[in-house]
């Protein structure tokens, strides 16, 4: 029987309220877009399986609310996480401002994780307030990959997912291979104390 996937990646997607993260999930998923905004009550998640470079990703994909009120709930939801998702609206500088502060919420919570930023709403050319230049500027500086996406236009949603995607697998395979081989030893220990030391904070 064809195996149901190779590697399962937990996906978080942050960002202030409003910014999109809920359509870009939806739009990823379901391939639909709804224009009625329903604010994210803490956390929500959607499963797609996808085929990168001949392996199926299973992604489980956790869409966190914005709003400063479930603050305390969505930063429980970092554990396990392998990549992070930033979302800004490319129509609200402060959204684009803001990013510093969902960068540290990472760092504060995660040891080792990949990270993409993506600038949403870019469907409007005349609403349009944080410019490509200015986010790439920043974008390079803090070392992250930049996209401008569309939910609703189903603009680089795609890209985005198999960008994150690919990025924990380049991770996840670095770490295979730098990881000790077992010994060929016949020993066999009793009472274990051995293994990968504990990651101290949630992601992988
Ligand atoms: P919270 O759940 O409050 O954190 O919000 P969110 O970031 O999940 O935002 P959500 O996806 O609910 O979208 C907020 C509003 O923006 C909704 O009215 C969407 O229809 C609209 N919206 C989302 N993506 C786009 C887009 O790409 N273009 C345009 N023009 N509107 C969008």
């Amino acid at each position: 029987m064809a195996r149901e996937y190779d590697h399962l990646f937990k996906l978080l997607i942050i960002g202030d309220s409003g910014v999109g993260k809920s359509s870009l999930l939806l739009r990823f998923a379901d391939n639909l877009f709804s224009g009625t905004y329903i604010t994210t009550i803490g956390v929500d998640f959607k499963i797609r399986t996808i085929d990168v470079g001949g392996e199926k990703v299973k992604l489980q994909i956790w869409d966190t609310a914005g709003q400063e009120r479930f603050r305390t709930i969505t930063s429980t939801y970092y554990r396990g996480t392998h990549g992070v998702i930033v979302v800004y609206d490319v129509t609200n500088g402060e959204s684009f401002v803001h990013v510093q502060n969902w960068l540290k919420e990472i760092e504060q919570n995660c040891d080792v994780v990949s990270r993409i930023l993506v600038g949403n709403k870019n469907d409007s050319p005349d609403k349009k307030v944080v410019q490509l230049e200015e986010a790439q500027k920043y974008a390079d500086q803090v070392k992250i990959d930049l996209f401008e996406t569309s939910a609703k236009d189903n603009i680089n949603v795609e890209e985005v997912f198999h960008a994150i995607t690919k990025l924990v697998l380049q991770t996840k395979k670095a770490a295979t291979a730098s990881a000790p081989q077992p010994k060929k030893d016949t020993t066999i220990k009793v009472g274990g104390g051995g293994g990968q030391p504990k990651n101290k904070k949630g992601c992988c």
